[in-house]
């Protein structure tokens, strides 16, 4: 079915989440089982060296999905960063049982120094990024020398069921996913060194008709930019089918995850796999990202307090004043001060 000239105009139009529901339906629509936690332990471990990691930056952190289980599997702080103000809030309202801090920023303009963090990971936020070039060169910019960068991500190669039942939803993923190799690409020029890459499957609903509820919810960016029409149609389809499928089966969608670690010079042009030259890449364009005015944000919130803060008993989840890019920022100068 070849999209009309609205459902295009929509492909492009950037994802807002503060413009959306999205943030108050995320946990229940992708909630991660125990045995998902456990899988995502397994690999963070598998491919991290943990005793080298003690400050990491949950880069699109969202409602902190991830935030707790890498504080709790890396035995590190972590700095969760979005710019969803109320994906944020949903993340602050979160139990606080291990050191966790969550800011607004731009994965384009990292409120952090040079060199402070040891692991970046980022979940699901790839296909938002505007520039992901300039967001893997800002990634190298605040990792150490052999820091990591940990990529969960859709690709354009997944075999995922969404599209499969809205027709319309299968030309926004071609537009907005990556392929993998683009990813590979941008992180060896940024000066990265690939360490894992594989499509891992994962139990995404237990069953069919848990798979249907949560659809329902409809807490994912391109179910969320569909008309209510094709929506519904979605909806109707994934209700009605049957055949040939077990509804009482597992339901599981593909994701790509990505190690990378950061080498010394950023200089790596020469390093790129082969295949980066060879045109096998396609760089589609995206609309510029509505930045935050970080400078405003730091006046409103007056001066720095003088270094009274601590930031495991700040109440950092929950505190309306620890609500700004510049608290963070703060708090990520001592941590990466002390550490
Ligand atoms: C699908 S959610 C993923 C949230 C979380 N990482 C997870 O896996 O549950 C995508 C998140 O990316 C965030 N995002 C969008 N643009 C971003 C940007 N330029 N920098 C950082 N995060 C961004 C959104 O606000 C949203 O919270």
């Amino acid at each position: 079915m070849i999209p009309d000239p609205a459902a295009l105009a929509r492909i492009i139009i950037a994802m807002d989440y503060d413009q959306s529901g999205i943030a108050t339906t995320y946990d229940e629509a992708r909630a991660l089982t125990s045995a998902r936690r456990r899988h995502w332990q397994r690999l963070l471990s598998a491919h991290v060296d943990r005793t080298a990691i003690s400050l990491v930056v949950d880069l699109g952190c969202g409602t902190g999905r991830f935030s707790e289980l890498l504080a709790s599997e890396l035995g590190a702080r972590v700095i969760g960063l979005d710019p969803s103000e109320k994906m944020i809030d949903q993340a602050r309202l979160k139990p606080a049982t291990s050191p966790v801090v969550f800011g607004r920023a731009s994965a384009h303009e990292l409120p952090l120094p040079d060199g402070c963090v040891d692991l970046v990971f980022m979940s699901q936020i790839y296909h938002h990024l505007p520039n992901p070039a300039a967001v893997a060169r800002e990634c190298w910019r605040v990792l150490r020398t052999g820091g990591y960068i940990c990529i969960r991500t859709g690709t354009r190669e997944n075999d995922v069921v969404v599209p499969n039942f809205f027709p319309w939803a299968r030309a926004m993923l071609d537009a907005d996913l990556p392929s993998s190799d683009e990813i590979r690409s941008n992180f060896a020029s940024a000066g990265f060194m690939p360490r894992h890459h594989e499509i891992v499957t994962e139990v995404v609903a237990p069953d069919w008709p848990s798979f249907v509820r949560k659809s329902a919810l409809r807490a994912d960016s391109f179910l969320a930019r569909l008309s209510d029409t094709e929506f519904d149609q979605g909806m109707a389809a994934l209700r009605a089918h049957r055949a040939n499928i077990n509804l009482a089966e597992a339901v599981t969608e593909e994701i790509d995850w990505f190690v990378f670690t950061k080498r010394a010079s950023p200089a790596a042009r020469d390093l790129a796999p082969s295949a980066r030259n060879s045109g096998a890449y396609s760089y589609k364009p995206r609309m510029p990202y509505r930045r935050l005015n970080h400078r405003r944000m730091l006046c409103n919130r007056g001066p720095v307090p003088s270094g009274s803060i601590s930031f495991f008993t700040c109440g950092c989840r929950s505190s309306a004043s620890t609500n700004s890019l510049w608290w963070c920022s703060h708090q990520a100068v001592k941590i990466a001060s002390s550490c």
